[in-house]
């Protein structure tokens, strides 16, 4: 694959500027889920409505750069008639699309997950590029536990980020690399380490064997966090730290930017991590976030599916992107939670 100066600068703009990705691509059946938690049936209608409300917040471009959209909501309009993409181009944001198809059961393996939707992926990427996307997602995942990850989930997980990344890049779309080791478990901070250190190596491995540009690419890793369930949770401090030690280890640094995935961790934890690596700078990569659940979960509780409660949506979500964007200079600290 041949460099192109135009995907570095699109993945610099994407994770530069104290700005960060908002993750607004939850597949049908989990924005269903997330809907479902505050008693919003699971529509058309009431997925646009909810998906507007967080792409019109005023100003919301100060501090997010990007959006991931999902197939069904790169077709769909603001309530004014615009469609999507184009409004965030309007607005100084990059929209952008998750192309895979999900993480299916992994044949002939005990349980674990492989990631599809390779097939077809070259003409489905030139009609998203036709669409306005300029960057793309693909999310593979790893679980832990005594027995796993085993070796052939990584290598064929790796193999097929490689295959989508290198033909993003053929289509002129940034990739997003999202390797994403789960925090479920009971499993220690040294064990996420080890796990983590090595599907990296693994996927930068599959990335160079299947020529991908790394300065075209961005990589959303999750952080090295203890397990859920597990009785010692390590400080902000050691999650800043071994976060940073794994990265240093696997990450090449020709990628120009890292954008961590918030995977579980409550809103402001997933703040105050970004904060703790940002200050532990200067850094190899650019480091923000391209937060799901730690941007969206607040503006959903606030709004309820009431249309008189948009303004409150909106402002919970402005709180936490002005929150993450303070976070990729070390900037933030907790007092500022309770300023607006
Ligand atoms: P979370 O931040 O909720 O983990 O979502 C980010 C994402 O895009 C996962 O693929």
């Amino acid at each position: 694959m041949q460099y192109s100066a135009e995907l570095e600068k699109i993945a610099r703009d994407l994770a530069g500027g104290d700005r960060g990705i908002l993750a607004a691509d939850e597949s049908t059946g989990t924005i269903g889920k997330r809907l479902q938690t505050i008693g919003v049936e699971n529509t058309e209608e009431h997925r646009r409505a909810y998906r507007d409300l967080l792409f019109s917040a005023p100003d919301v471009s100060k501090y997010i750069s990007g959006v991931i959209l999902y197939d069904e909501t790169i077709r769909q309009k603001t309530a004014d008639g615009v469609a999507f993409p184009e409004f965030m181009r309007q607005n100084n944001m990059i929209p952008g699309i998750k192309v895979d198809t999900g993480a299916k059961d992994l044949v002939a393996s005990d349980g674990e997950k492989i990631t599809e939707g390779l097939d077809g992926l070259r003409d489905r990427l030139a009609e998203y590029h036709k669409l306005g996307a300029r960057f793309a997602k693909w999310r593979a995942v790893i679980e832990i536990d005594a027995q796993r990850p085993s070796e052939y989930a990584l290598t064929t997980n790796a193999h097929a980020l490689a295959r989508y990344a290198a033909l993003c890049q053929e289509a002129g779309i940034v990739p997003i690399v999202e390797p994403e080791v789960l925090m479920d478990g009971d499993h220690d901070i040294a064990r996420c380490f080890s796990v983590t250190e090595h599907t990296l190596h693994t996927v930068f491995n599959a990335l160079y064997d299947q020529h991908v540009v790394l300065e075209n690419i961005l990589l959303k890793p999750n952080m090295v966090i203890s397990g859920k369930k597990c009785a010692q949770q390590a400080s902000v401090e050691e999650v800043a730290t071994e976060t940073l030690r794994c990265l240093k280890r696997a990450v090449p640094a020709a990628v120009p930017g890292i954008v961590f995935l918030s995977g579980g961790q409550s809103d402001q934890l997933a703040t105050a991590h970004l904060n703790a690596m940002n200050a532990k700078g200067p850094l190899p990569w650019l480091v923000s976030f391209s937060y799901g659940r730690a941007l969206q979960a607040p503006a959903l509780k606030a709004w309820q599916g009431k249309t008189d409660q948009v303004g409150k949506a909106q402002d919970a979500l402005l709180l936490r992107a002005r929150l993450n964007s303070a976070a990729c200079s070390a900037g933030y600290t907790v007092d500022m939670e309770k300023t607006s």
